[in-house]
């Protein structure tokens, strides 16, 4: 019995991951520059892109953040670019890990907040899919992913570790996941407390070795979130959407 409902479980997320990911597709228009997220939301919507182009006539190209994307739009025939190449986009589509009433995430939880923070910060509007768990009032309960180099990362964690009460552990453990960039993760239990994100991304990012962090604030406009009750579209009032 129990294994039938979290099966149910499973499969409604993995639908409401979809719904989303499909819905955000709307803020697509012909001859876009794309940044194209990671996940397994996001996944869906990349899918999508790849289904119009083929079936629509849609002509996008697109700057993947990662190379798991990069793989998924190749298979999908779907044109990519450098960023170098392509300057500023008109838009990236990203999924997160969490989201807060001000539109802060946390991301990372796939290893690739590094190229998704450059890639979100060269584009001119900012949308992410998400199923409603992502919803929270004050970011922190999911671990916070923070990408360090593997050169002395112990050092690097510790000083981590002094703004955060909880665990800090190297993702993977003894077999570490290394990044597209060749760095670690470190994945930062801090809980519900990180009422001032913009604070503590700036104090994290003066340590030495760390690269990134996987809080993105003041980047977000817009959230494609998907329930139950079905998919709603939030955008920031001050956005760069509006
Ligand atoms: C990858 C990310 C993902 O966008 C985030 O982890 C959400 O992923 P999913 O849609 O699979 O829940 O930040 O680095």
């Amino acid at each position: 019995m129990a294994g039938c409902s979290l099966q149910w479980y499973m499969s409604g997320v993995e639908e409401l991951k979809q719904q989303a990911g499909i819905a955000a597709c709307d803020f697509v228009k012909d001859g876009m520059k794309l940044g194209l997220g990671t996940g397994s939301t996001i996944r869906y919507t990349v899918l999508e892109l790849g289904r119009r182009m083929k079936h629509e006539g849609l002509k996008i190209v697109g700057v993947p953040t990662s190379e798991s994307t990069r793989e998924l739009a190749e298979s999908l025939d779907i044109p990519l670019i450098p960023l170098a190449e392509a300057g500023v986009l008109d838009l990236v589509i990203d999924g997160a890990d969490e989201f807060d009433p001000d539109y802060n995430l946390i991301k990372g939880g796939g290893g690739a907040l590094t190229r998704e923070k450059i890639v979100a910060q060269s584009s001119n509007g900012m949308i992410v899919v998400a199923d409603d768990s992502k919803q929270v009032d004050t970011l922190g309960s999911f671990d916070l992913p923070i990408e360090v180099l593997p050169f002395e990362w112990k050092r690097t964690a510790d000083r981590v570790a002094e703004f955060c009460s909880g665990p800090v552990v190297r993702r993977g453990g003894k077999k570490p996941f290394i990044s597209d960039n060749g760095g670690y993760i470190l994945d930062c239990s801090f809980g519900s407390t990180i009422t001032n994100p913009s604070k503590l991304e700036s104090a994290l990012l003066d340590i030495a070795g760390v690269v990134e962090v996987g809080l993105f604030v003041g980047i977000c406009d817009a959230i494609v979130m998907a329930s139950n009750t079905g998919v709603l579209t939030l955008v920031k009032h001050d956005g760069r959407l509006v």
